[in-house]
């Protein structure tokens, strides 16, 4: 099939700028602004910025490359850019798929608080106690484990559902495309606008300084860098398909390897842009209080949806500063998820002769059943907090690991790719980038890998019960790998070019 037809069947993005701007929508999301300023704050301030360049350069934005070069070159979703590599690696792109599910059903629960949030910004609905409003009144946590519907999430949560699933019905270019042209762009004014007001608070350099002030002893803890490395996987949307999906749509003569620089650096500089604005708004808070920053500080949840809503009640124009917050990680967050999506969609449609409509509606109305069945309850937040653990851990990290050593060692493609990048690219690919590839990174991300194994088995997660985290951590992240294997050995439909594919075989006008 020519490549005109193939972009037919499949979508693509129309230009260069849609495609960096999805990737970018991609990047940005509840990771850069909850998890970045904490962790890097716990991992030595100022000091953490050493681990975080190395962890994006060394690991980072090479991997980063290695999954452009899987799209862009195989020309399909993660188990076709796997499969079309070498059959046997097939069940890696399908393990991503999993994972990518796994990640859709929570991540949707957060932007569905996000949602409601910021219409409780207005009338700052907490009251005196955020702690108590969200647990008790918003998410009803009951004490022991009981999965009573929460109408309150279920509303925004199917709400959410129903907007990402238009978008992702749409396509490629006018849904995917699209609603990263406009979202990101906005984001950025929004979140620019929140920076600003958080810095002209009273007690921002404060924040800043806690922040900022480099904590050298913080180097020598490995979990320190492992942090760093955790935080750019997610954060840049490495090693679970997305980016081997999105280089598939882009079309052959543009240039991937400043593409992925200018996607990597936009989200580590907005990454940047959070922790100051998150930091000079806990400065404020840590000075009307009298306490030290580090009795304010908190990460994820406890951030988001305890912190801000004080920082929001205490601060002048409040409200304004809760609307830009919450409806920044709205934005951030349907961009992210929507990517998260079409990692499964695409592969659906890869795998099976099924309309983009079709495709849509059986990958998503399932994943929204479950994540409304599990999330909108009231033992929604621990599931959500055990099964982000786990897979990021077990599943993120650890089919990265086993993605660089299929590609360098398994199928030694990195020649291959690293030739397929020079010949589409800016940035000349050398050996160094086989040594990172296909040494560094698994190197690193096993020792980390095992670091946590090793504290995982020791106690369990969070104090969490056992069986709870048998369930929804170590049994999530096995049925994903499960799944993989089993579907990799499945059968293409008859017409798709696997083991003959020859990507070098490109029309005169598209090569
Ligand atoms: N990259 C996305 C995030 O940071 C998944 O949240």
């Amino acid at each position: 099939m020519s490549d005109t037809a193939t972009e037919k069947r499949r979508g693509a993005f129309s230009s260069r700028a849609v495609f960096i701007m999805a990737a970018i929508g991609s990047a940005v999301g509840l990771g850069n602004i909850w998890r970045f300023p904490y962790v890097a704050y716990e991992g030595g301030g100022g000091a953490f910025v050493i681990p975080y360049i190395v962890a994006l350069l060394v690991a980072g934005l090479p991997f980063l490359l290695m999954d452009y070069a899987l799209g862009h070159r195989f020309r399909g979703s993660a188990p076709l850019a796997f499969a079309r590599l070498r059959r046997w690696a097939e069940g890696i792109g399908w393990w991503q798929v999993a994972i990518c599910v796994a990640i859709a059903v929570y991540y949707a629960a957060v932007i569905a608080w996000s949602v409601r949030y910021t219409g409780f910004s207005l009338s700052k609905a907490w009251g005196d106690d955020p702690e108590t409003f969200l647990m008790e009144d918003f998410l009803q946590r009951s004490p022991g484990v009981s999965f009573d519907i929460v109408p309150g999430v279920l509303v925004p949560l199917a709400l959410v559902w129903l907007v990402t699933i238009a978008i992702m019905a749409l396509g490629v270019q006018r849904g995917v495309g699209r609603t990263a042209a406009i979202f990101i762009p906005v984001l950025l004014l929004a979140f620019t606008a929140l920076v600003v007001q958080a810095l002209l608070l009273p007690g921002a350099a404060t924040g800043l300084d806690a922040l900022f002030t480099p904590n050298w002893a913080a180097l020598t803890e490995p979990a320190v860098w492992g942090s760093a490395l955790g935080q750019i996987f997610f954060s840049l949307s490495v090693g679970f398909g997305i980016m081997i999906t999105y280089s598939s749509y882009v079309g052959r003569k543009n240039d991937m390897t400043g593409s992925g620089l200018v996607v990597g650096l936009s989200n580590s500089g907005f990454e940047l842009l959070a922790g100051i604005g998150v930091f000079a708004a806990l400065g404020f808070l840590a000075q009307a209080n009298d306490v030290a920053v580090t009795e304010v500080v908190a990460s994820g949840i406890g951030l988001a949806f305890v912190v801000f809503p004080t920082i929001i009640s205490e601060a002048p124009a409040g409200s304004l500063l809760g609307v830009l917050f919450f409806g920044s990680l709205v934005l951030a967050g349907i961009t992210s998820l929507v990517s998260i999506l079409e990692v499964v969609i695409s592969a659906v449609r890869d795998k099976f002769e099924l309309t983009r409509v079709r495709a849509t509606l059986l990958v998503t109305v399932p994943a929204a059943v479950v994540s409304l069945a599990f999330f909108s309850t009231s033992s929604g937040l621990s599931v959500l907090d055990i099964v982000d653990h786990f897979v990021n851990q077990y599943g993120i990290l650890l089919v990265a690991v086993v993605s660089t050593l299929a590609v360098a060692w398994g199928a030694r493609a990195l020649p291959t790719l690293s030739a397929h990048l020079n010949k589409h690219g800016s940035l000349r690919l050398g050996r160094w980038w086989h040594v990172l590839v296909g040494i560094v990174i698994p190197v690193a991300l096993t020792y980390v890998l095992v670091q946590q194994l090793l504290l995982d088995l020791r106690e369990p997660y969070e104090g969490y019960p056992t069986w709870m985290l048998a369930v929804f951590g170590w049994g999530v992240a096995i049925v994903a790998l499960v799944f993989g294997l089993i579907a990799g050995r499945t059968r293409w439909r008859a017409g798709t070019e696997v083991d003959g594919y020859d990507p070098e075989r490109v029309p005169e006008e598209a090569a």
